[in-house]
C-alpha cells in the first residue's frame, strides 16, 4: 500500500484528490483507474483547482472517477430529472448535467454561499448549465417543497441527515428510480464506528440494506457508493 503522501505529486492533478482524505483503496490502482477514465475537460479543472485553492475541506468533491461514474449512471439509466442533495462547487451537478437531454433537469440542494458562488460562475461557463437549478437553504426544508417525480437522487450532504434524505426523498423517486449514496464507507471507519458521522453512514448503510423496497448494491468506488434501485 503506498501512503497517499508518496503518491505522484507536482503537476498531476490526481495528487489532490487524496489530500485530507484518508484512502482505503491501493493508491497505486486507484491512480491506475484514474489514468483510464475519460479525462476531465479544462473547465473541471479550473474548477477543481478553484475549489482547492479556496475552499475547506475541499476533498468533498467528487472528482474525475466519481463524477465519470455519475454521469454514466445517468446515460445508462436514462435519466432526466435528477435530485442532488449537496452540491458544494458544483462538480458532482454539472457532470450528471452533461448526460441528461435538453429538457433534463437537476435539482440541487447547497448551503453555503461560498460554494454557490463558486457553482453558479461555471454552470455559466457550460452549455449544460442551464438545466441546472440551484436550492440554497437546508435541504431538508428544500425537499420539502419539490414534488417529483425524480429518476436520481445523489445523497451527499451532511452525513448526520442521511437517513432523513433518504425517507425523504423515497417518496418522490419513481418505481424504478436510483437513490445513490455518496461516502458510504467513510475512509474504511464504518468498520469501527467512533463518532457521530461514521455512526450515521453505518445507520444509513444498514437502513438500505433492510429496506426491502430497494435493491442495492455498496460499491468500493472512491470513498464507497450506495446504489439503491426502487421497486417497481
Ligand atoms: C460532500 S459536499 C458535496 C460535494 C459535491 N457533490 C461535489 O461533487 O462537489 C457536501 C455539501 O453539502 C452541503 N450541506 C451540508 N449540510 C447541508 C444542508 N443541511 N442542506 C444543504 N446542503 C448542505 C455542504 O455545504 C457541502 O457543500
Amino acid at each position: 500500500m503506498i501512503a497517499p503522501q508518496e503518491v505522484r505529486t507536482g503537476n498531476n492533478p490526481f495528487s489532490t484528490y487524496f489530500h485530507g482524505m484518508d484512502r482505503f483503496i491501493d493508491a497505486a490502482v486507484e491512480q491506475f483507474a484514474h489514468d483510464h477514465t475519460e479525462a476531465e475537460t479544462d473547465l473541471y479543472v479550473r474548477l477543481r483547482e478553484e475549489t482547492y485553492r479556496t475552499m475547506d475541506r475541499p476533498q468533498m468533491q467528487v472528482g474525475l472517477l466519481e463524477g465519470r461514474f455519475l454521469k454514466m449512471l445517468v446515460r445508462l439509466t436514462g435519466a432526466r430529472n435528477i435530485l442532488e442533495i449537496g452540491m458544494f462547487t458544483g462538480y458532482s451537478a454539472l457532470m450528471m448535467s452533461e448526460a441528461l437531454p435538453e429538457n433534463g433537469h437537476v435539482t440541487t440542494c447547497e448551503i453555503n454561499p461560498k460554494a454557490e458562488a463558486i457553482a453558479r460562475k461555471y454552470f455559466a461557463e457550460s452549455p449544460h448549465g442551464n438545466k441546472i437549478t440551484i436550492r440554497m437553504g437546508r435541504a431538508l426544508e428544500t425537499i420539502k417543497t419539490l414534488s417529483g417525480p425524480f429518476d436520481l437522487v445523489f445523497i451527499d450532504a451532511d452525513k448526520p441527515n442521511y437517513c432523513n434524505y433518504y425517507e425523504a426523498a423515497f417518496p418522490l423517486v419513481r418505481p424504478g428510480g436510483l437513490i445513490v449514496g455518496d461516502n458510504v464507507l467513510w475512509s474504511g471507519k464504518v468498520l469501527d464506528p467512533k463518532d457521530d458521522d461514521t455512526r450515521a453512514i453505518v445507520a444509513f448503510d444498514q437502513l438500505v440494506q433492510d429496506d426491502p423496497r430497494v435493491e442495492n448494491v455498496c460499491l468500493t468506488v472512491r470513498d464507497g457508493m450506495m446504489l439503491a434501485w426502487k421497486r417497481k
